[in-house]
């Protein structure tokens, strides 16, 4: 199916913002919008094949991440957040590049990371009609899958690219249209900059997903290529990258109006769900994930707070748990304040009169379809998360007996030769998880979590371990006689034969305990939830079809799938609640309100004081004011961080890395009036690194302008 746009345009571009757009079909409406809201930017400009364009600036980050090109000699930009392992990684108590910063003053002091990858986009092209060759509606949904993927690697296999190039096919509108992408994938990617936690991280958890909002949240990086500026893995003689467009940097700063255009790769949203789907989120499956991690972090901050040493070895793994555990709140939050279930009913009470109305035949049991489904996989979906958030997210003995699961399975199924491959690869993983292990920390955190999944989990999915309730008992035993609380325990159990191995697992009583909850996931939830959700996406398909063709002047964008997308917008406060608007721009001054002496999250460098009170900004100031962080009406989610934003010109303003509190429900809900994401203003960046860090080679690479003068 090809989508085009046909709605026409709104007087007052303000009120149409929202929607993550594909690069390649810009022209026409997207383009217009954009000009309305300010832009002087061509769809051209933005995404073109033949010419450089500001899409070969913008590059996907070690999967997960955006970064940007801001120097002709392949010098990235990505968050704080998103180089934090990689920074991390090169660490030591003499040289903490976490605490202190770092800054290469050369080429040759830049750090190689073995594992990192970025991507580059070259070419996207519509596939819809090869991926849907022989496919027909009287298919059953397993045949039609299959065809489809067969289709698609053929697709790949035969796709039109360079030796170095990669090809992949990603499904759009929920399966209603597919793109093969063309890709340039590089692997020796260097550590540049980054500034001290206390910059790049200020305001840590308290702030995190919050406005105001003052934090640093930038690192720096470099791609090498080989003597043809190919992809090649780690060499010195690799040299610079040579980018076809690296993105220019205006130091005019931004004003509330100014239009903000946001160019990276988001992951996932779910835009188009019925309001069962919904409500079910919010009111089933949130809640009990909140809940579970809310007992996690509880416990596990309480030993951070008092052992130095637990709070280096858990600080990463607090910080990720603590992010989402904070977003489904504040994402439950906004779905109930702005209405949103409410909403989707009302529509689809529309939808429905008119598919009545024009009598179309396949679209009338879609709604009861979900309602049915929904209800169906309810209590799947729970246990499923009850497995995830408890095995293989927060109770760490369970996520390693998980591991050794999966070597015993190895055997099982591949013999002696499958075992040896699984064992190595499973030690060197453990190697790492229990250099940050504390059982201390974990048993507790066990006994909590465990006595929860027994009582919340459907009765249906309770292992018959959980049938014993006394926990207490059962943590005690497990924690003193099992071997899976040390590395030690680990690599005695895992030595010998496969046989062998897996009776000496069998015998343990930590490993029993796991062994019977992953047996459980496998043999009860997965398969039905796999089933259960073939079909729900099936109508979800179908009903992003029919909302399409029912409502023909609303717009519709694609949900993110980690794909390359443009969201625009402009810079805006917003009012989260009766009598208070919050301002657009937060500035140095607001750092240093926050500033606690020695404060886990809320400690100010020395230097930075300093420069404050002497107000020495540079040409990085504004009326004698440095402005730190700034919202905007862009579309963004997760993997949106690092993603440039883009002025009226093509030129960088700012480094996006977070969305607001209000807002977060984004994901299914987007609401112009209180959705806003956060940005650090280019001009901070640029003041940390020159003024704060003394790293003038780094700033003597890029291109610095004044479009507004
Ligand atoms: N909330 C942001 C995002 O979803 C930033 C998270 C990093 N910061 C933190 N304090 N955990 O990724
Ligand atoms: N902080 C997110 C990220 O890391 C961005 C967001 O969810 O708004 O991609």
């Amino acid at each position: 199916m090809v989508i085009s746009p046909v709605e026409p345009i709104v007087q007052d571009a303000r009120n149409i913002q929202g929607g993550m757009w594909i690069p390649s079909l810009l022209e026409g409406i997207n383009e217009q919008e954009m000009q309305q809201l300010g832009s002087k930017l061509t769809a051209k400009d933005i995404y073109d094949v033949n010419n450089s364009s500001l899409k070969d600036a913008i590059v996907h980050f070690n999967g997960g991440c955006t970064s940007e090109i801001i120097s002709p000699k392949g010098l990235l930009l990505t968050n704080h957040h998103c180089g934090y392992g990689a920074i991390q990684s090169h660490s030591s108590i003499e040289n903490d590049y976490l605490k202190n910063g770092f800054w290469a003053k050369s080429f040759k002091e830049e750090l190689a990371n073995p594992n990192m990858t970025v991507t580059f986009i070259k070419r996207i092209d519509d596939v819809t009609s090869e991926v849907f060759a022989g496919v027909s509606d009287t298919m059953d949904e397993v045949s039609k899958m299959k065809l489809i993927n067969q289709n698609i690697n053929k697709v790949t296999a035969n796709a039109t690219k360079e030796t170095w190039q990669k090809a992949n096919v990603k499904s759009f509108y929920k399966g209603n249209q597919y793109l093969l992408f063309i890709t340039e994938v590089y692997k020796d990617i260097r550590l540049v900059g980054a500034p001290p936690t206390a910059i790049g991280k200020f305001g840590a958890d308290t702030d995190n997903w919050m406005w105001p909002r003052h934090t640093g949240d930038f690192s720096m990086f470099r791609i090498y290529a080989d003597a043809n500026n190919r992809p090649a893995v780690y060499s010195k003689e690799n040299v610079p990258y040579t980018p076809n467009h690296y993105l220019p940097i205006s130091l005019d700063g931004v004003e509330e109006g100014d239009f903000t255009l946001v160019f990276g790769f988001p992951g996932r949203t779910n835009e188009y769900l019925p309001a069962v789907g919904i409500d079910q989120i919010v009111n089933v499956l949130n809640p009990a994930k909140i809940e579970i991690r809310e007992n996690a972090l509880k416990i596990v901050d309480s030993y951070m707070r008092k052992n130095e040493a637990v709070k280096i070895k858990y600080a990463s793994k607090f910080a990720s748990i603590a992010n989402y555990w904070k977003k489904w709140i504040g994402e439950n939050q906004g779905i109930k304040k702005s209405n949103a279930i409410e909403k989707k009913r009302e529509l689809e009470k529309e939808f429905s009169k008119i598919v009545i109305e024009k009598d179309l035949e396949g679209y009338k049991t879609l709604l009861p379809d979900f309602k049915q489904l929904y209800k169906e996989i309810e209590s799947v979906s729970l246990a499923r998360d009850y497995w995830v958030e408890v095995v293989y997210r927060n109770v760490e003995l369970l996520g390693i007996s998980f591991r050794m699961f999966q070597v015993e399975q190895a055997y099982l199924r591949g013999g002696e030769q499958g075992f040896e491959k699984s064992r190595e690869a499973t030690l060197a993983k453990l190697k790492g998880i229990f250099k940050n292990y504390s059982a201390e920390v974990d048993k507790p955190v066990f006994e909590k979590l465990v006595s929860l999944y027994a009582k919340k989990t459907p009765k249906e999915f309770v292992p018959s371990v959980m049938k014993d309730t006394s926990f207490t008992k059962i943590t005690n035993n497990i924690y003193t006689n099992s071997k899976i609380t040390s590395f030690e325990g680990v690599k005695e159990l895992l030595s010998g034969s496969g046989k062998e191995v897996s009776q000496k697992l069998n015998a343990d009583i930590g490993y029993q305990f796991g062994k019977e909850l992953h047996t459980t996931f496998y043999n009860k939830i997965e398969p039905k939830f796999q089933q259960l959700n073939m079909q729900i996406s099936a109508v979800q398909k179908k009903y992003m079809k029919a909302l399409m063709e029912v409502f023909p002047t609303k717009r519709f964008f694609p949900d993110a799938n980690g794909t390359l997308r443009v969201t625009y917008g402009q810079v805006r406060g917003y009012k989260p609640r009766d009598a208070v608007y919050y301002e657009p721009v937060s500035y140095l001054e607001g750092v240093i309100e926050k500033y606690v002496p020695d404060d886990y999250e809320f400690d100010v460098p020395q230097k930075l004081q300093d420069l404050y009170k002497s107000k020495d900004y540079g040409q990085y100031g504004e009326n004698g004011k440095m402005a730190v962080n700034f919202l905007g009406t862009n579309h963004t989610t997760g993997g949106n961080s690092g993603s440039p934003t883009i002025d009226a010109y093509g030129n960088l303003i700012g480094l996006n890395f977070d969305r607001v509190w209000e807002g977060t429900m984004s994901d299914m809900n987007y609401d112009p009036a209180i959705c806003r994401n956060i940005m650090v203003d280019i001009r901070y960046v640029l003041f940390i690194i020159d003024k704060y860090a003394g790293a003038k080679n780094l700033i003597d690479e890029m291109t610095l302008v004044h479009p507004k003068k």
